[in-house]
């Protein structure tokens, strides 16, 4: 079983140019025309991107992580002078992932109404004033403005009755009546293009924004002129960000029966099939369904099955990790995290190891694809402007817990990233995490398109 895995999840070279060539084919077809391919290359209606002149008090509202999060960041103009952030962050109840949209809705309006009644006198609103939010709602939205947008639909787990296709901000300000708040979305952001925003603040060269976590997607910064869909329409800078949803994207991807089987029973059957096959919600889930079928077949795991490994999700992307990590001689902590998370018995070392090698095969499978996706998106704006992307420094801001705790996920999307480009050009691209940008990155972009702004 492990070898035919092995087999099944190779990303050799030929696999990992396939991936990045038909992303950035993708994308054209989907910067063509809505609907022109996997990829819906979302506009965002952020064309300018901060100066590092924004100035005011502002607030976050960051929803489709693990944590729900609010914050407040006040922005001191010129020089980038972020004087102060402060946020509180609160895990998203189990219960509320299915329920309606007016309780998901009020669970953030009222996160954000105590936040609000803490604040001292000193950073209420100037006079007349609106506090503003700059709203981070990680899931496909269909633009219509920068501060409004339709749910596409929900991924991630989220199966929230009566959002999809609702405009989501005009759900938050009803929320937000109801608590007797009176505040402004002024900017409607993905996770993210908050991020790129967030990361630019500091550094002119991030060009990409990748989330590596629950979920995972790109966006990046295109112009104009690359864009038929835009039709005619003016942006003054001539760029604007555009969100691919690549957790869409499925042509080409090395597949196995375990993949098939976790998608067929999702919530969400036939899509977001990138998303399934690297991101951290689901690669526990694929191991659990190896070892499950390692369980049926063989005694590895004791005479009888372990009831406990055929109930989905109960292995989790952070214990493969921690598994991952055991550099004891006996692999004493692979055997506590089976027996812990799994009610697995391995009393013999040779079933620990075939346990952390089915670990190393998906999270490196995942963490391969990944890199050819950043590589997709660069080689696709360096096709369109030449020398421009790896003929210098470009820098790849990216966030997520997958990423930012995995150190094994990391190197093989590292490597990944250095075979597909070359020594010498991969020197260029820097993929730099950029923990929690999203929450000033939100908070930059309500700025610039502040009601009050002259
Ligand atoms: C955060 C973003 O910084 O990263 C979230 O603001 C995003 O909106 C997240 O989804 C990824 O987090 P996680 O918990 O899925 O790893
Ligand atoms: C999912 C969402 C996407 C988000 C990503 C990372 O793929 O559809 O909008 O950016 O997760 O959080």
């Amino acid at each position: 079983i492990l070898r035919d895995l092995q087999m099944k999840c190779a990303t050799p070279l030929p696999v990992l140019r396939h991936v990045a060539d038909a992303l950035a084919a993708d994308m054209r077809a989907g910067l063509a025309a809505d609907g022109g391919g996997e990829l819906k290359m979302i506009l965002t209606y952020v064309d300018s991107l901060p100066t590092g002149n924004e100035a005011g008090l502002f607030y976050g509202l960051d929803l489709g992580g693990t944590n729900f999060r609010v914050l407040r960041v006040h922005l001191g103009g010129k020089e980038k002078r972020l004087l102060d952030t402060e946020f509180e962050q609160v895990s998203i109840p189990q219960e509320l992932m299915c329920g309606t949209t007016e309780e998901l809705f009020d669970f953030i309006a009222s996160g954000l109404a105590k936040f609000v009644q803490k604040e001292k006198d000193k950073f209420g609103p100037p006079k007349g004033r609106e506090r503003e939010i700059g709203f981070t709602f990680s899931f496909p939205v269909k633009q219509t403005s920068i501060d409004s947008g339709i749910l596409i639909k929900w991924t991630k787990g989220f199966a929230v009755s009566g959002t999809v296709r609702r405009d989501v901000v005009a759900c938050l300000n009803e929320a937000l009546k109801r608590q007797g708040l009176d505040m402004r979305v002024s900017a409607l952001v993905n996770d993210t293009v908050s991020t790129l925003a967030g990361a630019r603040y500091w550094d002119d060269n991030v060009m990409v924004a990748v989330i590596l976590g629950t979920g995972t997607n790109a966006c990046y910064i295109e112009s104009v002129d690359a864009i038929p869909k835009l039709q005619g329409s003016t942006y003054q800078s001539g760029k604007t960000i555009i969100n691919t949803e690549w957790g869409a994207f499925s042509n080409g991807l090395p597949l196995t029966e375990y993949d098939r089987a976790m998608d067929c029973e999702s919530i969400n059957p036939g899509e977001q099939i990138f998303e399934k096959t690297i991101s951290g919600m689901y690669l526990g889930e694929i191991v659990r369904r190896v070892l499950q079928k390692m369980a049926e077949v063989s005694t590895m795991f004791g005479d009888s099955f372990p009831q406990k490994l055929s109930v989905p999700f109960v292995l989790r992307t952070p214990d493969l990790c921690k598994m991952q990590q055991d550099d004891t001689k006996d692999l004493n902590e692979v055997e506590f995290i089976l027996s812990d998370a799994l009610g697995v018995k391995s009393s013999c070392l040779g079933s620990r190891r075939i346990v952390t090698d089915v670990c190393d095969t998906i999270v490196k499978r995942g963490g391969r694809l990944a890199g050819a996706g950043i590589v997709g998106i660069l080689q696709k704006l360096e096709q369109d402007f030449k020398g421009s992307i790896f003929g210098r420094r470009t820098v790849v801001a990216m966030d997520g817990g997958l990423y930012e705790h995995y150190p094994q996920y990391r190197s093989h999307l590292k490597e990944a990233v250095t075979e597909l480009l070359g020594e010498e050009v991969s020197k260029n691209v820097i993929i730099e995490h950029t923990k929690d940008g999203s929450g000033i990155g939100a908070a930059l972009l309500a700025a610039a398109n502040s009601k009050y702004s002259t």
